[in-house]
């Protein structure tokens, strides 16, 4: 799902020199694809297939980067990998642009693109931290079933179609998935927790370049909406903060769009499609004028996946062109 929407917005890269070449697993080579009006076969990837190529996209799991990133990279490339593969590698740039772009350009190699959540939450918290100073992030995430790939869509789609008549047995869900929502993401961690919110915990703060003084929480869910993740955000500052300072600062950052109505929003369904990170619901807590509340929403497979890799490979391209 990840790499056709990344070939869709290579069509629209000035930088691109005739055809990308489209590298898959045995299983789908030879399968065609189109680019810029034109049909395209894809090759079985091979330990040359990455001579003569200046960036090379990875999305196809942590287990196909593990093996062919070091190859690419070895072969002169520079990666960007969209699994979560090499995210916590220390030698290895996490890079969301619009926040630490200068992390881009600091060696050639492998570059991490973060995980689909953390990329719309630190869209919205990292501003917000810059201008306030950010203490605490608690976060309910509400994630769309096409950040788990293509098989977990259509098992949704046939889930739906066939319910109540039938439940699901060899699922690729931990429960039903249709008409329910699901606080399991990844596999289980040994403190309570799930895979999914570990990560959004160890890559903000690595994006942020903060540590332990920055205090996260997440809960990760799975709900049954096709494309487009949504987050609940509670952000406690060093200082009291109105939401009209929040949506101030919101309003000036690059790739965010917010509502100023604190009882306007916008859904997964609205916003589908769109690369920005879109901001809604920004109002107090009254329990504590450090605290703000808002909603966070973004598609996935855009801003947290294709979108944010064609972005950096953008920042290098314009480097190579100098
Ligand atoms: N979906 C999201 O919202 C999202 C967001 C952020 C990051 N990501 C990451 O992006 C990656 C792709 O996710 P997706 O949602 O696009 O998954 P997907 O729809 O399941 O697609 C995965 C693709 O990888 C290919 N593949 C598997 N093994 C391969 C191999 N050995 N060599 C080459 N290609 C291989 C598959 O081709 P075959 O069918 O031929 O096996 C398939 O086309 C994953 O690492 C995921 O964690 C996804």
């Amino acid at each position: 799902m990840v790499g056709r929407k990344m070939l869709r917005l290579l069509e629209t890269c000035p930088w691109v020199e005739g055809d990308p070449l489209l590298l898959t697993s045995a299983r789908s080579a030879g399968s065609e694809l189109v680019f810029s009006g034109r049909t395209l076969a894809c090759q079985e990837v091979n330990s040359s297939s990455f001579d003569n190529l200046d960036i090379v996209l990875f999305s196809a799991g942590g287990g196909t980067s593990l093996k062919w990133a070091p190859v690419a990279e070895k072969a002169g490339c520079v990666v960007i990998d969209n699994s979560s593969a090499w995210r916590m590698t220390a030698e290895v740039p996490l890079v969301v642009p619009e926040i630490n772009p200068q992390r881009i350009l600091l060696k050639p190699g492998i570059i991490a693109n973060p995980n689909c959540s953390t990329i719309q939450i630190v869209m919205a918290a990292a501003p917000l931290d810059q201008a306030f100073g950010l203490r605490e992030c608690h976060v309910t995430t509400l994630q769309a079933v096409s950040g788990a790939g293509q098989e977990a869509v259509q098992e949704l789609l046939e889930q739906t179609r066939i319910y109540p008549k039938h439940e699901p047995k060899d699922s690729a869900y931990p429960r039903m998935m249709a008409f329910n929502a699901l606080p399991a993401i990844g596999k289980q961690t040994e403190d309570g927790g799930y895979e999914e919110e570990t990560k959004v915990l160890h890559e903000m703060r690595r994006i942020m370049d903060r540590q332990q003084d920055l205090h996260i929480t997440c809960t990760a869910t799975r709900v049954p909406v096709l494309h487009g993740h949504s987050a609940a955000l509670r952000l406690v500052f060093d200082q009291p903060v109105s939401a009209q300072d929040a949506i101030s600062v919101l309003e000036k950052t690059s790739g965010v769009k917010v509502v100023a109505n604190p009882h306007d929003y916008h859904t997964a369904r609205e916003i589908a499609g769109k690369n920005d990170v879109f901001v809604g619901r920004v109002r107090p807590d009254t329990g504590n004028p450090k605290a703000l509340l808002m909603w966070v929403v973004a598609d996935n497979l855009l801003k947290g996946a294709a979108w944010n890799a064609i972005q950096i490979a953008n920042v290098l391209a314009e480097k190579n062109k100098k």
